[in-house]
């Protein structure tokens, strides 16, 4: 057989199914919008479909259905299923958007999301080569539960798919089961689908019947088998959700392992859909890479950070540290315990140390805060030194207020710099100072209590304190 991964197929369609009310999800969100590394779990279903080379793709939505349009926010028709009786019902709703599709009609669950485009182009291939009017996936499962089973003649011929709700008991053995993923040629499925009735246990419409009716037409049904089951996981439940996320998660780890990035430790690292790491980068355990970040080469992550929409130049180092919608340049090293927020940049080779926090603010090239401290809606010079525990005070109950310090400024450990204020390059702000208006360029702004000195004065105190003490005084 030739490649499927190379071989021209014919144009087709898909159809996904996603308005079913998801009952055993027990959510409030409907079920395609659960997200399964950053991405809703029907995009995945949606985007497997697009790397496949599928030119339209109708998504079926019914429960919620603005919600779950809203929620996927995708680039493909949508069907509208009035209620939900069942799969073929809802593959019925879609075919008006398709009348005049005369090539391959792919269908499939949108409760699928670890499908590959490979399976799928194998699938459509199967059925062009073959000429068959459907081809479908089917797996092997040592706990079938749940899923539709395969029934074969002892000669290995292909007779039906039964439900399990359906199923004999002896039916039920069976291990051969339905991943529900279907290739039919357009005519083929209409003329299927007005077969369909609904005298079954759950009296829906089943798409599954559409094998049963058309090999009774003594229609050509092909079948190929999935070798790794784990791949058309259907997700009913948060337990299924869970299996989904971590397979997703180790291949999109697997991918950035073989892109030349180190993870440390697979099983404690979480990194979304939609994100780029930097060759040579090392991502240490306990980190979250989350959607929107993107880094350059040679970055250190973690170990027990988390970063999302947030660009990282070359040679980054984030440690135990939290990182949102942020700009970190070339060379910058953050943490440990550090929180970087809405939109602050961090110049080249600055450094920010422990239990700083940073919101709104740039920091120039060079500059360091390297303790304790908070700055808020400033922007703050190049080779600046920012004191332990300095904070920017930039609320006054009302609004925010920025504060602007210039280059070559030392601004001294736990001095307070109350927005709006200025400091001009090369200022200095002693130690511990409420600044309350603007520093000119290269001035000392001082503002505290002389110390007063009181020579011997603890040496006496402790001798008063020893003395045993009389009625009197303790009184
Ligand atoms: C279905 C198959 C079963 C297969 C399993 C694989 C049928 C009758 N059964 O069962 O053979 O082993 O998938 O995962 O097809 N949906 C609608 N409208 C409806 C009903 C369902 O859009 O009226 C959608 C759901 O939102 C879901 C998908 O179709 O995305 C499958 O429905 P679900 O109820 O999960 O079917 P299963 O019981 O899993
Ligand atoms: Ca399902």
């Amino acid at each position: 057989m030739s490649n499927p991964s190379t071989v021209q197929l014919a144009p087709a369609a898909a159809i996904i199914l996603a308005a079913g009310r998801s009952t055993r999800m027990r959510s409030l969100l409907p079920k395609p919008l659960h997200p399964v590394c950053g991405l809703p779990m029907t995009s995945h279903v949606i985007r497997a479909c697009r790397a496949a080379g599928v030119e339209r793709v109708v998504v079926v939505i019914g429960h919620e259905a603005q919600q779950v349009r809203g929620g996927l926010d995708e680039d493909v028709e949508y069907a509208l299923q009035h209620e939900p009786r069942g799969t073929a019902d809802a593959v019925r709703a879609a075919m008006p958007l398709l009348a005049n599709w005369s090539g391959t009609v792919l269908t499939l669950a949108g409760d699928t999301p670890l499908i590959r485009p490979e399976t799928l182009r194998g699938l459509m291939h199967l059925r062009q080569q073959s000429s068959a009017a459907m081809t479908m996936l089917t797996m092997h499962l040592e706990a079938p539960t749940g899923y539709g089973r395969i029934v074969r003649e002892t000669t290995g011929e292909l007779l039906a798919i039964v439900e399990e709700k359906d199923a004999t008991p002896e039916q039920r053995t069976l291990t051969e089961c339905n991943p529900s993923v279907y290739a039919f040629e357009a005519s083929v499925l209409r003329s299927a689908l007005e077969l369909i009735d609904c005298n079954n246990a759950q009296k829906e419409y089943y798409l599954t019947d559409t094998v049963g009716i058309l090999r009774e037409q003594g229609a050509q049904v092909e079948t190929m088998l999935v070798q790794d089951a784990r791949e058309v996981l259907g997700v009913n439940t948060r337990v299924e959700l869970a299996q989904a996320t971590n397979l997703m998660r180790l291949r999109l780890l697997e991918k950035w392992m073989l892109a030349g990035v180190t993870i440390i430790d697979p099983a404690s690292t979480y990194v979304d859909v939609d994100v780029e790491i930097g060759q040579d980068s090392i991502v240490e355990p306990g980190t979250f890479l989350l959607n929107g970040t993107r880094t350059g080469y040679g970055c250190i992550l973690g170990p027990h950070s988390r970063i999302e929409r947030s660009t990282l130049g070359d040679g980054v180092e984030v440690a135990a540290s939290w990182v949102s919608d942020s700009v970190l340049e070339e060379g910058v090293r953050v943490g440990p315990f550090a929180r970087m927020r809405l939109g602050s940049r961090i110049s080249t080779g600055a450094r920010v140390g422990n239990f700083v926090e940073i919101k709104n603010t740039t920091l120039g090239q060079g500059t360091q805060a390297m303790h304790l401290s908070y700055l808020g809606d400033s922007e703050v010079g190049a080779r600046t030194n920012i004191g332990a525990g300095v904070i920017t005070c930039n609320y006054d109950g009302f609004s925010k207020h920025r504060t602007v310090v210039g280059e070559d400024v030392f601004v001294g450990s736990h001095s307070t710099l109350i927005a709006p204020v200025a400091l001009g390059n090369g200022a200095f702000v002693a130690a511990g100072s409420p600044v309350t208006e603007d520093v000119p360029e290269n001035a000392l702004a001082i503002a505290r209590e002389r110390v007063v000195i009181k020579p011997d004065w603890a040496a006496q105190y402790r001798a008063r304190k020893k003395q045993p003490q009389t009625a009197e005084t303790r009184s």
